[in-house]
């Protein structure tokens, strides 16, 4: 195993501090700065939601409900359709095909090959509308045994409204959920449940590392595949690619790293995986990565 660099600022810090400038200062500086094209998109609901919350995870979640809001009116409406049409956001909505389409296949295909449970960790789970889609799905199929699937959810929830809400959403598709308020770089909670032996099946972390450093991503790494995933887990686990609005989002502070592919598969590996498949969203904004947790020798 390769050794992790030093962690300069701690992600849970990052995450937790909300906008640094207000949306009217961020419309100031387009002014001075001559970037007056980006004062329109200001009419946007969804846009003022971004300013205000950095892609949380309800601004994420926003995305992929793709309904356009108008508070400034008609005008407004458009502009936020617009927005909601951005390669990002569509590109949010392709991850989340894909984020369901494997973990349908997995959860499936573990419950027809051993009579054991299935059990599933979203960390970070946000709203955990990619999970609770899921298993709505699966419920469906009557020659599965969906009792036999148990669903962790795990978020750092700075806000205190994200768990909430996700348990609210739980409960209304009628789906039993264990939630985590903890931090996934200093587990406290969780590290009791890992402690009595618990290990997963599969583990959903999507859209976490565009916030890590890539030392922080190794980190991560580790962290599922020595202490969370049974040997033979599915990490499932995404990647985001520079795209023609990466500049917007710096202009507008929002804090994203782009890790390079390669780099990123090989720490896959170097942690003790064995990749699957890398499935790119059809616009090329983000990569979900399926890897198998190999037994450490
Ligand atoms: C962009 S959201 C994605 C949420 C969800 N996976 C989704 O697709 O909607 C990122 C989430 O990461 C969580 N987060 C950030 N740092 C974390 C940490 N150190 N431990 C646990 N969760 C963290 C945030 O609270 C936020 O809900």
């Amino acid at each position: 195993m390769t050794k992790t660099p030093t962690i300069v600022e701690e992600s849970s810090a990052r995450h937790s501090r909300g906008a640094q400038r207000s949306t009217a200062s961020i419309a100031w500086r387009f002014v001075v700065r001559l970037k007056w094209q980006y004062l329109p998109l200001l009419l946007s609901d969804y846009t003022r939601e971004i300013l205000r919350r950095k892609y949380d995870a309800v601004a994420t979640d926003m995305a992929y409900e793709n309904r356009a809001s108008g508070a400034a009116g008609p005008l407004g409406k458009l502009v936020d359709r617009l927005v909601l049409n951005f390669p990002t956001h569509e590109g949010l909505r392709q991850r989340l095909a894909i984020v369901q389409g494997s973990l349908k296949k997995e959860i499936t295909q573990r419950l027809q090959q051993s009579d054991g449970p299935v059990r599933v960790l979203s960390a970070p789970c946000g709203l955990m509308r990619d999970v609770l889609g899921c298993v709505t799905e699966l419920r469906k199929e009557p020659a599965l045994d969906m009792t036999r699937v148990d669903i962790y959810g795990l978020d750092l929830d700075a806000s205190g409204e994200v768990l909430p809400e996700a348990g609210r959403r739980a409960e209304a598709c009628g789906v039993a959920v264990r939630l985590y308020q903890d931090d996934l770089f200093k587990p406290q909670a969780f590290q009791e449940v890992l402690e009595q032996g618990v290990r997963f099946q599969v583990v959903n972390c999507i859209g976490l590392t565009p916030w890590l450093d890539l030392a922080e991503v190794r980190q991560l790494m580790s962290f599922f595949h020595d202490r969370v995933l049974e040997p033979g887990g599915m990490l499932i686990i995404d990647n985001f690619s520079p795209h023609k609005y990466a500049a917007l989002a710096k202009d507008l502070e929002i804090y994203s790293r782009y890790h390079d592919a390669a780099a990123f598969v090989d720490m896959l590996r170097e942690c003790g995986f064995r990749m699957e498949k890398a499935v790119a969203t059809a616009n090329h904004v983000n990569t979900v990565h399926i890897a198998t947790a190999i037994a450490n020798s």
